[in-house]
């Protein structure tokens, strides 16, 4: 299998609920290294940009003043088949059709609020990483 990296984010209501630990816990428990994070608060241009692939998606707009509501914690993960790894620990978009035991099961309000976003391949991962972080941040480890 393949070390990948890939784009993870705690969403604003992620940070509200007060489980960015428990998240990490459950990266971490998977075999997945932190090797970036930082908290910030995206800014409109800085979701729409992010987001720009749904930009002719109905819930565009509401999607990027959620993103844009609260601060977000923004993490790189490594590991062996990471991206696939993230999107099973994450589970689907819609909570109501996440697996059980998954991070949207166990914490998302809405498809919306749905607690984290993860790369969906590797060469979106790629974009996404360099979207927030420059090569001299990552800080990888054997
Ligand atoms: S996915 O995982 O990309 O296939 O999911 P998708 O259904 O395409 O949704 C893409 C992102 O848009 C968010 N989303 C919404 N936000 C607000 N309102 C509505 N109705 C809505 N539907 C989908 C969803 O949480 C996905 O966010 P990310 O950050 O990519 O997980």
């Amino acid at each position: 299998m393949a070390v990948e990296r890939t784009l993870s984010i705690v969403k604003p209501d992620g940070v509200q609920k007060n489980v960015i630990g428990e998240v990490y816990r459950r990266f971490e428990q998977a075999g997945l290294k932190i090797i970036a994070a930082r908290m910030l608060n995206l800014s409109q241009a800085q979701a729409e940009g992010f987001y720009a692939v749904h930009k002719e998606r109905p819930f565009f707009k509401d999607l990027v003043k959620y993103m844009s509501s609260g601060p977000v914690m923004v993490q790189v993960l490594e590991g062996e088949n990471a991206v696939l790894k993230n999107r099973e620990l994450m589970g689907a978009t819609d909570p109501k059709k996440a697996d059980k035991g998954t991070i949207r099961a166990d914490f998302a309000t809405s498809i919306e609020e749905n607690v984290v976003h993860g790369s969906d391949s590797v060469d979106n991962a790629k974009i996404e990483i360099a979207y927030f972080f420059a090569t001299a941040d990552l800080c990888p480890r054997a």
